[in-house]
């Protein structure tokens, strides 16, 4: 395959236009893998390839995987209309390269969030068909009864739904909380869900996705990661 030239690496990044790319190059504002280029046309091998752009090193990446923790207060459209966009706590360059949440959380909704700039892996991901289940943790209005989590493993009628949905498992974890994992990601699915069996949903925060865990990564509120090839894994795995 024919390599790629500096610039079109950076511009692949995220770093800018081709020509912004370029300048940055000129200006002596780039090393690669320690060594600072001025020449745009230099060919480096992308494989372990760090690139230093104004003192912060980034690691090539063809594709980005990443997760988040997200905080409450941030909308996941790219065109927020009430509260920040999410992505604008990841760095500037991910938005360049055309990031994206896979599925969305509310803007009150903390925790899990995976974003990627690879159209198939979203696909896959977000598609109804893969069922991939996600867990949340939700904290209600009123105290937690064995009707309550009853109706939800059954099956609850949501008015503009053709069919009840269920809960794939549902627990009380405390006398406000319950755990529930879903395998679909309709609008206000958990929130309606709640609503409908006769509570209201105060707080609500995703654990996982698929076999991937907010605790496995440690994450922070506010906090990203790069997910690597094993914890990918983990997601397929479901
Ligand atoms: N269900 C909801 O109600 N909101 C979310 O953000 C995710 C699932």
């Amino acid at each position: 395959m024919a390599k790629l030239t500096l610039d079109r690496i950076l511009q692949s990044q995220g770093f800018g236009s081709r020509k912004y790319c370029r300048e940055l190059v000129e200006d002596g504002e780039v090393a690669v893998n320690g060594v600072v280029v001025t020449d745009w046309r230099s060919t480096p091998d992308t494989s372990g390839l760090v690139l230093r752009v104004f003192d912060e090193d980034w690691t090539y990446r063809e594709r980005l995987y990443i997760a988040l923790n997200k905080p409450a207060g941030y909308e996941c459209s790219r065109k927020p209309s009430h509260h920040p966009a999410v992505l604008t706590l990841l760095p500037e360059q991910f938005g360049w390269r055309d990031v994206q949440p896979v599925g969305r959380l509310d803007h009150d909704t903390t925790g899990l969030l995976l974003l990627s700039d690879d159209g198939a892996f979203i696909h896959a991901q977000s598609s109804p068909r893969r069922h991939v289940p996600k867990r949340y943790l939700a904290t209600t209005h009123a105290p937690v009864t064995e009707p309550l989590l009853q109706a939800l493993r059954e099956g609850v009628q949501l008015h503009d739904e053709p069919a009840p949905l269920r809960a794939l498992s549902c627990e009380a974890v405390g006398e406000r909380q319950i755990e529930i994992v879903l395998e679909q990601g309709k609008y206000h699915q958990v929130k309606r869900m709640l609503a409908a069996a006769g509570n209201h949903c105060e707080a609500l925060r995703r654990i996982s996705v698929g076999g991937l865990t907010l605790d496995m990564l440690g994450l922070a509120e506010g906090e990203w990661c790069y997910l690597e090839e094993a914890q990918l894994a983990l997601l397929r795995a479901g």
